[in-house]
């Protein structure tokens, strides 16, 4: 047998509901704020992410899927979306005037990680980016719509913790600091770290070693060493949330993985996922688009990953068992055709319908399957109603039912509906 690759996953009919939900509720919420979509390729060149994400990352050291294509050029199936959206935005030209830019996306990304629960090679991401304005009334709104979009999820006990990792002045002055201060320390730490307090130390601050931990939050925090513009950038931020009711804590040690990040930092944890607690994380990147080659533009945003905010969904969230349709049980053969003819009315009326020509089917057997499709209502026809130019209607909620004419069905649904 031939299974999905390891680290991918269908999903299947029975869960889509919860999927098409979250996305739903995002696409509804974003535009609330005036977010449109952007859709970009799934591959792009590998170069846009060695320079966008940095080398020194995970992503781009061991997570990509990086391929030859027949050409001999270098491609990388996506594994994040905000260096895609930069250069989209850059080579589109949209970044010439001084408008800013709120865009969401919601699409697969690829990262070759050990899978387990909540971490995919495949994944979906939902994510937004505002390009164009660096105030920090931009990082506090957005925050203010994520935690709405979260709390509309019923997600549970949720906190959204903020840092500031400094800016291009501020961070290079930390980084040293850092280093004096791990370097003592460098044969207790693990081997990433070691490797890190080389290439990319600021990562061995959220490094979940418990022997690392304890090595690690000796050292000095970032938030004590920023520059006073970005010392105020930070407290404008946390400002504008408190204005906003948006309830957040600070976590000095918060520094994210990739490196285009600037000034804000965040993550979401749940409480309830256990090992893979953060479930989105984001920041600023003010320097990323330059670097990628545009103009200066600076930039916010944020992903989560789909996978996390489905599995944490409450049971009972409502909307998701919303039963509306209408199966059609067919008893014996010269049944199917009234039966085509009732569900055709049906959706010229806007109703879904179903008939699944097995009228061999036993009526408890196409009732089982009726209960499984989560109908709304049942319509029967067996001899007795093709004879009677009839159907018999029974409403699933309660069990009513009725027998109505054929020519009238529409209205009595619509009257059962709300009766
Ligand atoms: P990231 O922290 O690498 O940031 O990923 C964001 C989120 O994607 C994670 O918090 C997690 O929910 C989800 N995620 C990441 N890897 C996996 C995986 N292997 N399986 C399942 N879910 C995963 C970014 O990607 C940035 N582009 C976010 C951003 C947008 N920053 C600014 N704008």
């Amino acid at each position: 047998m031939i299974e999905a690759a390891k680290g991918t996953r269908d999903i299947l009919p029975g869960e889509v509901a919860r999927w098409q939900l979250v996305e739903q509720q995002a696409r509804d919420i974003f535009t609330l704020f005036g977010f449109r979509e952007i859709r970009t390729p799934i591959f792009e060149s590998t170069e846009l992410f060695t320079r966008g994400v940095g080398e020194a990352t995970d992503i781009v050291a061991k997570e990509m899927y990086t391929f030859l294509d027949r050409k001999g050029r270098s491609l990388t199936l996506r594994p994040e979306n905000t260096a895609p959206v930069a250069r989209a935005l850059i080579e589109h030209g949209l970044l010439r005037g001084a408008e800013m830019h709120r865009l969401y996306y919601i699409g697969p990304m690829f990262r070759y990680e050990r899978p387990q629960k909540g971490r995919m090679r495949q994944f979906a991401q939902i994510g937004v980016e505002v390009v164009g304005s660096d105030h920090p009334a931009v990082d506090a709104e957005t925050l203010q719509m994520l935690m709405l979009f979260l709390g509309r999820l019923r997600l549970g006990a949720l906190e959204l913790q903020v840092n500031s990792v400094g800016c291009s002045v501020c961070r290079p002055v930390y980084r040293d600091i850092l280093v004096a201060a791990l370097r003592p320390h460098r044969d207790a730490l693990c081997t990433d770290c070691r490797r890190r307090l080389e290439t990319n130390p600021l990562r061995c601050l959220d490094c979940k070693v418990p022997a690392d931990r304890a090595i690690v939050d000796g050292a000095p925090p970032i938030l004590e060493h920023l520059c006073a513009d970005c010392a105020a950038h930070f407290a404008r931020v946390r400002g504008h949330l408190d204005g906003l009711g948006v309830a957040h804590t600070v976590a000095p040690r918060l520094v994210r993985g990739l490196d285009y990040y600037r000034r804000t930092t965040f993550e979401v944890v749940s409480t309830s996922l256990g090992a893979q607690s953060a479930l989105l994380g984001g920041g600023r990147y003010d320097g990323l688009i330059e670097e990628l080659g545009g103009p200066p533009a600076p930039g916010f945003g944020f992903a989560m990953g789909e996978d996390r905010l489905v599995m944490s969904l409450p049971g009972d969230l409502p909307g998701l068992e919303q039963a509306s349709g209408v199966f059609i049980v067919v008893l014996g053969d010269e049944a199917v055709a009234a039966g085509l003819l009732a569900a055709a009315r049906l959706r010229e009326a806007g109703r879904a319908a179903v008939v699944e020509p097995a009228p061999q089917k036993s009526l408890k057997a196409q009732m089982r399957r009726a209960n499984d499709l989560k109908a709304r209502f049942v319509l029967i026809l067996g001899a007795d109603e093709i004879a009677r130019g009839t159907l018999t209607v029974k409403r699933m909620a309660d069990g009513a039912q009725q027998e109505v004419a054929a020519a009238s069905l529409v209205q009595a649904l619509t009257e059962l509906d709300h009766g």
